[in-house]
């Protein structure tokens, strides 16, 4: 019975498998997929707040709405990113979220 004993063996393991993904997953948010900008939006949004201040927003938001809220985030509450970032980001998340 060497066989079986051991698929019993990895049976017993897999629920510890499947318990330890979602930890993985936490760290990006999946809505917001992988990519340069993804880095950039960890790099320059979340000093202040979790990334779900920005995944967590109601869909169809619109492109003016999250240009006026990055630029509300550097006016109003000091947070560093250049122009350049500002338009890539705005693009970015209102391509993700409407
Ligand atoms: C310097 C600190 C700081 C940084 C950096 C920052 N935020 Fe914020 N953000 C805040 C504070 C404080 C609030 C809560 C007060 C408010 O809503 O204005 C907030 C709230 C928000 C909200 C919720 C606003 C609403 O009306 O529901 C969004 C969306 C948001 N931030 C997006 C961003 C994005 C995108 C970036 C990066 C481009 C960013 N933040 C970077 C300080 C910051």
């Amino acid at each position: 019975m060497q066989l079986a004993d051991s698929r019993w063996k990895y049976l017993a393991l897999a629920p510890l498998a499947i318990a330890a993904a979602p930890i993985a997953l936490a760290e990006v948010p999946p809505a917001l997929p992988p990519g340069p900008e993804t880095n950039r939006v960890i790099e320059r949004c979340t000093a202040c707040h979790g990334l779900d201040y920005l995944t967590k927003q109601p869909a169809g938001r619109g492109a003016q709405w999250w240009s006026r809220t990055i630029d509300d985030m550097v006016d109003t509450h000091g947070a560093d990113i250049p122009d350049e970032d500002r338009k890539a980001i705005a693009d970015y998340l209102t391509r993700q979220f409407g």
